[in-house]
């Protein structure tokens, strides 16, 4: 089932046009890269999925993102409820100045859970889910600067899934991590894809074949070509999907 349909998307800063037209589908818990040179638009289209877009008083959107069939541009879209359901991840670790624990916690706080036991719950299960409870399980309670960085990555997607999202934004995730770091982050990927509908950008277009079920390749604000990712990295049916993989630009 389509998880996340696009259609038509445009996208302003001021007078300038990033996105061009989009028009995509994600379905249900699968994996989708999004590539492309630097400035194509990767970024500005992944943020546009749960409207932090917005946060920047020039833009302007126009087009359609339906999200479960409901158009999340739509008047009287609960924002801060449409972040919840579509968390994100960004490419330099960014966990709270605070304890392990509270790190994971903090979401389920705000979002008004109480309860100790319940939160030590949640906290064990977003920790094992992202892989890295047996790693901090004996240090919850200290500092998660004093993590790795592939640690606090992994401790930033366990802050996202205690909040219970249901389609995980990443943006270009382990671009700031070592390569085994970066394996774990792609087994988790693959692992989360069972019950989350996941968009990942990345540079790395051997990442890109190794965790999606389908690439989108994008230039200049254009989405030139969508397919699944095997048929698009050896069959491109574009010419410029196909001079981008083969190194001749970008
Ligand atoms: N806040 C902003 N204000 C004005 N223009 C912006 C803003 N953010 C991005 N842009 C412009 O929009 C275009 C797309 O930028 P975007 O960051 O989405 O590219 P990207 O594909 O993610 O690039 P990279 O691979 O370098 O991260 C670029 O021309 C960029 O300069
Ligand atoms: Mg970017």
């Amino acid at each position: 089932m389509d998880k996340i349909v696009v259609n038509k998307l445009d996208l302003f800063y001021g007078d300038q046009q990033a996105l061009n037209n989009i028009g995509i589908a994600m379905k249900e818990r699968s994996v989708t890269a999004l590539i492309g040179p630097s400035g194509c638009g990767k970024s500005t289209f992944l943020r546009t999925l749960n409207r932090m877009q917005d946060l920047i008083p020039s833009v302007k959107i126009t087009g359609q993102v339906k999200i479960d069939g409901q158009d999340i541009y739509a008047t009287g879209t609960d924002v801060v409820l449409l972040r919840k359901k579509v968390g994100m991840v960004f490419q330099n670790p960014n966990p709270f100045p605070k304890s392990v624990f509270e790190n994971v916690a903090y979401g389920p706080r705000i979002h008004g859970e109480t309860d100790k036991k319940k939160l030590s719950e949640i906290v064990e299960t977003s920790l094992k889910d992202a892989a890295l409870w047996n790693e901090v399980k004996d240090r919850l309670h200290e500092s998660a600067l004093g993590l790795s960085g592939g640690q606090q990555q992994r401790l930033c997607i366990a802050r996202l899934l205690a909040v219970g999202p249901e389609i995980l934004l990443m943006d270009e995730p382990t671009s700031a991590l070592d390569p085994i770091s970066t394996m774990k982050i792609e087994e988790l990927i693959s692992e989360l894809k069972d019950k989350y509908t996941i968009i990942i950008v990345t540079h790395n277009m051997h990442q890109a074949s190794r965790v999606s079920d389908r690439t989108a390749f994008f230039l200049s604000g254009d989405l030139i070509e969508e397919d699944v990712t095997s048929v698009l990295f050896t069959r491109p049916a574009k010419k410029k999907t196909e001079d981008y993989i083969s190194g001749r630009f970008g």
